[in-house]
């Protein structure tokens, strides 16, 4: 491993804003902070905002930068990505962000009943060919739902048609009710700040390389189990409309 890695593993272990469970921890679904997040760890009553795949964590230091009175909790399983949000953290003086470098498969044992307002999902793998591991995916929304907020928001900002397609697809099977949609972010005047203001590093890469940014807003439903999208092939509209632009 390189010495600059190792370097940023050893320094993360004293970052007071990351949180690195050991499998122990979140074994048994009951991870010491779950359902403590407010009271111990941010000391506030303030909302509770996730970026799962954060990776350098852009959105989550960038809107929390912008909302003081909201918490926000970016995941990911990769050390040496968490340590570069933790230290834009640290050297902007941001006490509203926590970072937990882990899985997010086990998300369940992190947070209880109620305790999160929303998702941001930032440019999350496709997973082309495993449906299941998409962090839009019926497996995970069920998850999500133990944890979320009547009424809360899910984000999904992307490059990829297969995965904007197949959320969307997945949205509308469920029912969900869709509060934006937009098949090329930067032409769409209607999108609020942040949705443009912020570029995440793979963002960044996907605009360098002529790729259209795709988002999609939208409220899961509390009182049904998420389904998968039965009909997927039926409203790929994402790829029809992107392949008349290119
Ligand atoms: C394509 S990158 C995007 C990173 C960042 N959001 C951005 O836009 O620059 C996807 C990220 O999701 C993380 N990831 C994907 N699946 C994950 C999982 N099941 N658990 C934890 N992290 C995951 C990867 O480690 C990676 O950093």
């Amino acid at each position: 491993m390189a010495k600059n890695k190792l370097k940023s593993f050893e320094q993360l272990k004293s970052f007071e804003n990351v949180i690195q469970p050991v499998y122990a921890e979140i074994l048994n679904n009951d991870f010491h902070l779950k359902g403590k997040w407010a009271e111990s760890f941010f000391k506030n009553t303030n909302p509770i905002v996730l970026e799962l795949g954060c990776g350098k964590g852009e959105y989550t230091t960038g809107l929390a930068e912008l909302n003081p009175d909201i918490n926000y909790i970016g995941i990911d399983i990769k050390g040496a990505r968490i340590w570069r949000g933790a230290t834009t953290v640290i050297e902007k003086g941001l006490k509203n962000v926590a970072f937990i470098r882990s899985a997010i498969d086990p998300i369940q044992s992190f947070f209880s009943e109620n305790e999160i307002s929303e998702i941001w999902l930032t440019f999350s793998d496709p997973q082309p060919n495993k449906p299941k591991k998409r962090l839009s995916s019926s497996l995970f929304l069920n998850r999500y739902l133990s944890f979320l907020k009547p009424g809360a928001i899910i984000h999904l900002k992307t490059d990829s048609l297969i995965l904007f397609d197949y959320t969307y697809c997945l949205v509308k099977e469920n029912n969900f009710s869709i509060i934006l949609k937009s098949n090329n972010v930067y032409s769409d005047d209607y999108l609020p700040d942040a949705i443009k203001n912020i570029q995440t590093f793979y963002e960044k890469k996907f605009i360098s390389v002529g790729k259209k940014i795709n988002y999609l807003e939208f409220i899961v439903n509390h009182h049904s189990t998420v389904i998968e999208p039965l009909e997927f092939g039926k409203c790929k509209v994402t790829t029809e409309l992107q392949s008349v632009n290119l």
